[in-house]
């Protein structure tokens, strides 16, 4: 099996959950992947056709769609609905489809109908529902096998056809015997074999690097999970044709440093470190606003990454033909916007930390993890022997504290935020508590208030503390820690970095909030 050509189509119809639906089927064994209902039509037009089909949910409703699903059905492969992927199916075969006055939104109990069980599932249990119009009338040839406590048909299965199609959301953890709800599908309904485990990734991984032949490649490395896995599974391939450049912008924390030189130490990658501190902060000086901060971290890392690498041609006599990219499927998924009123937009996420390098210095692009999840990596960094710290550290953005110095990026402002963030890292470490948050940092407020140090009144500034618990950055809670943990840190913020009276913790959710703070 080719990777990202997955033998199941997931068609994502723009909800929320259909990243969701991938990570789960591939959990349970079966490779997939995402692609818009035009891009699938394209497809079978171009004669392609996978082993399955699961029509996702999304926020519109079947009496506004024009779509033709006739090339889709006529494919007579397995199909799962989910949601409005259910509402599609029984418009299509004949069903009613009842225009909602009310919805049903949150948890909800179902019930098994008509003699239908699945083993190890009790006949009643919780799930997710999220849905305005609703299945009045089931297609003929369909039965209804789930109703909801309210009597809405809530599944419904044509087992000659091999299609079932579910009203609630079997993806997400509310819902309680999800996985075996999904799997149901797999195994009961479309009787697919299992074709995704980590073996396999690795190997699709490495076929990628393979196929690139005998060429020079360089890497942008950051340290972090991404790029150090993607260097070490081509360094298996490529050997000493693997160079990884890693730029120290002056922007990081005290615990990159030390990671950055335990990397060079305890691995065989050929990393090369650029000290380009003075370069940055003299092109940031005076520079406050978010958007022009963030533009001059990524126009000079540019600027400073083709020179030394030229440098390093010249010196080293070669010609770096690829860059390599830990790029992830969340970034090239084509999908559909749910935020975009009247439904359909495609959207791709852009690279935002090396974008622009490529087409500058002439490099091709390889990226062998693009198919995959940030789960997914980590269970490769796993497979690789990577030190499990290393695999599980914390997303840090490419400008690095860059955004979490408010306002202007002076040497003393940076300082304040790399004293503080060194001592929420050490206690998150001492407490054992730092596996318990998706990301946490520190942040600077260019705010002065007053308070008392010893018996001296201090007019200094503010640290933040943001905590946050997420599964992909894209959406987030903020981490409600104890008090010991947070009373413990505020006291040695304030008693060790000088320039600081007072700290606060943010205790905004994204949205509406992001979560950094620039
Ligand atoms: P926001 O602040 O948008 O961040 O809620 C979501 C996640 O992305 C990280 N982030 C970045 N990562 N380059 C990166 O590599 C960037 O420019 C960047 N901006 C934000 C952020 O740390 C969080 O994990």
């Amino acid at each position: 099996m080719e990777l990202g050509k997955g033998s199941i189509w997931i068609i994502d119809f723009g909800s929320q959950y259909t990243q969701l639906i991938t990570r789960r089927s591939r959990e349970l064994g079966y490779s997939c992947s995402i692609f818009t209902v035009e891009k699938t039509i394209e497809k079978i037009k171009n004669g392609q056709k996978p082993n399955a089909i699961i029509l996702s949910g999304g926020p519109q409703s079947v009496f506004e769609d024009t779509t033709d699903y006739k090339p889709i059905f006529d494919l007579e492969v397995p199909t799962l609905g989910v949601c409005y992927g259910m509402q599609i199916i029984s418009q299509y075969f004949g069903g009613v489809v009842k225009r909602g006055t009310q919805g049903e939104y949150g948890k909800a109990k179902i019930h098994f109908q008509n003699n239908f069980n699945i083993n190890q599932v009790p006949a009643s249990s919780n799930v997710w529902m999220s849905h305005f119009d609703h299945v009045k009338k089931v297609p003929c040839d369909f039965t209804t096998i789930i109703k909801s406590e309210n009597g809405l048909i809530a599944g419904i299965e044509n087992l000659k056809k091999s299609i079932l199609a579910y009203q609630f959301h079997p993806e997400v953890n509310h819902t309680e015997f999800g996985k075996e709800l999904l799997n149901h599908f797999f195994t009961d309904v479309a009787n697919l074999s299992q074709d995704w485990d980590d073996n396999i990734m690795l190997d699709n991984c490495t076929k990628e690097v393979e196929a690139i032949g005998d060429e020079y490649v360089l890497c942008a490395f950051s340290g972090g999970v991404d790029s150090l896995v993607a260097a070490t599974l081509s360094q298996r391939v490529l050997g000493d044709k693997l160079y990884c450049f890693f730029v120290d912008n002056g922007l990081l924390r005290p615990q990159d440093y030390d990671h950055i030189n335990l990397l060079k130490k305890e691995t065989s990658l050929n990393i090369e470190i650029i000290n380009a501190k003075d370069e940055f902060l003299s092109n940031l000086a005076g520079y406050t606003e978010p958007e022009k901060k963030r533009k001059i971290i990524g126009t000079t890392f540019i600027d400073i990454f083709e020179k030394k690498v030229k440098e390093f041609e010249k010196n080293h006599a070669i010609t770096f033909t690829y860059l390599l990219q830990g790029t992830l499927y969340p970034d090239v998924i084509e999908s559909v916007s749910p935020h975009k009123k009247g439904g359909k937009s495609v959207t791709i996420k852009s690279h935002h930390n090396v974008g622009g390098l490529p087409d500058r210095m002439n490099l091709k692009l390889l990226e062998p993890l693009k198919f995959l999840f940030k789960d997914e990596v980590r269970q490769m960094g796993m497979k690789l022997d990577l030190n499990t710290a290393w695999v599980h550290r914390h997303p840090f953005p490419g400008p690095g504290i860059g955004v979490r110095v408010l306002g202007e990026l002076t040497e003393d402002n940076i300082r304040k935020v790399q004293q503080s963030d060194q001592i929420l890292f050490e206690e998150l470490v001492e407490q054992n508590l730092y596996d318990s948050a998706w990301q946490a940092f520190t942040v600077l407020l260019p705010v002065k208030t007053v308070g008392v140090k010893g018996d001296a009144r201090a007019y200094e500034e503010v640290i933040c503390l943001r905590i946050v618990n997420s599964t992909d950055g894209m959406t987030a809670t903020w981490t409600p820690m104890s008090h010991g943990f947070l009373s413990s840190v505020s006291r040695r913020i304030t008693n060790e970095v000088k320039g600081i009276t007072r700290v606060v913790y943010d205790i905004t959710s994204k949205p509406p909030g992001t979560i950094e703070w620039e």
